[in-house]
């Protein structure tokens, strides 16, 4: 059911890969929702990717770019307000990939080239975005950007190696240009800590589905998906957020406020007694 929440409203969605990503589902709910969007990814994603399909289906231009260029990022919003005829009300920040990750290299075995760029991407291109707007005034005011994060910025989840460091870099950045931009224009900047969500890029997480299973089983609401994950996107765009910022709001089922759930337990005493199981018959 659609509320007409972002009606009158412009957005710009940065990472729409194909219809697992997260940008996928905010684009086609922002656009549920009465917005006009414009729809940017890397040419290599536009290739390999459906984007093209999204923004037929959604009657949005599809603006290749590399969200490290800041040459890239003028032409995504010179073209969006072009398209647009006017200024930005919201944009997301969806955008995330490890060089690190990929080579499978382990967290005390990184390689730092790959590990900068893997900053560069992930966590420098929200700053990029936030600065490029600015300095092209391009945000209206009262407007709200969001980027997406994990709670391994703040506990440690074994995998999720050097994307750790850069989601706390994701976050801090939000707080700082949180502030700069709300005292000036009434913008609020945010992140949004999702549940683990399999995506093309949630599949490179070591171990995803088992992380998967043991987040469901933790969080008394279950796993956010993707699609409540567009349903959120979609109130901080709106003006029913308006006084929020600066914060980065956990998106999780209730997983980052749980120490041990039942149905955790169940499992974990389950094995333990296999395990004791075994090495009776083993001792036997
Ligand atoms: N999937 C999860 O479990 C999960 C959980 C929490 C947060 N997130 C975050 O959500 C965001 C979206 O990821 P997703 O899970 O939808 O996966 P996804 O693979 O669909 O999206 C990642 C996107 O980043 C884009 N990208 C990579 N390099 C880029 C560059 N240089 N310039 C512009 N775009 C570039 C990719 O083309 C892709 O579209 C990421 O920030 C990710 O870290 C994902």
């Amino acid at each position: 059911m659609a509320y007409n929440l972002l009606k009158g409203k412009n957005g710009i969605i940065f990472g729409a890969l194909n219809d697992m990503s997260i940008a996928w589902k905010v684009a086609e709910k922002a656009h549920e929702e009465g917005a006009k969007i414009s729809l940017t990814n890397t040419a290599t994603a536009l290739r390999l990717g459906d984007l093209q399909q999204l923004g037929d289906k959604l009657g949005a231009p599809v603006i290749a770019a590399d969200a490290t260029s800041v040459e890239d990022l003028e032409r995504v919003f010179k073209e969006s307000m072009d398209f647009f005829g006017g200024k930005i009300d919201f944009i997301l920040h969806s955008i995330g990939m490890s060089l690190n990750v990929r080579k499978k290299n382990p967290y005390d075995d990184l390689n730092y080239e790959y590990m900068n760029k893997t900053i560069d991407i992930s966590a420098i291109s929200f700053h990029k975005i936030l600065q490029t707007a600015r300095k092209l005034d391009a945000i209206n005011d009262w407007g709200s950007v969001l980027a997406l994060s994990y709670v391994a910025a703040q506990r440690t989840f074994y995998g999720y190696n050097e994307m750790a460091d850069v989601k706390a870099m994701l976050e801090s950045i939000a707080r700082s240009f949180g502030y700069i931009y709300g005292r000036d224009k009434k913008i609020r900047v945010n992140t949004i800590s999702q549940s683990p969500t399999l995506t093309t890029a949630g599949s490179g997480v070591k171990g995803i589905n088992d992380l998967l299973d043991f987040s469901e089983r933790m969080s008394p609401l279950g796993n956010a998906t993707a699609e409540d994950c567009a349903n959120y996107c979609v109130v901080m765009f709106s003006d029913l957020s308006k006084k929020v910022t600066m914060q980065n709001l956990m998106h999780d089922g209730g997983f980052s406020s749980v120490g041990m759930s039942w149905r955790a337990m169940q499992i974990y005493s389950k094995s333990l007694d296999d395990i004791e199981k075994e090495i009776k018959e083993v001792i036997d």
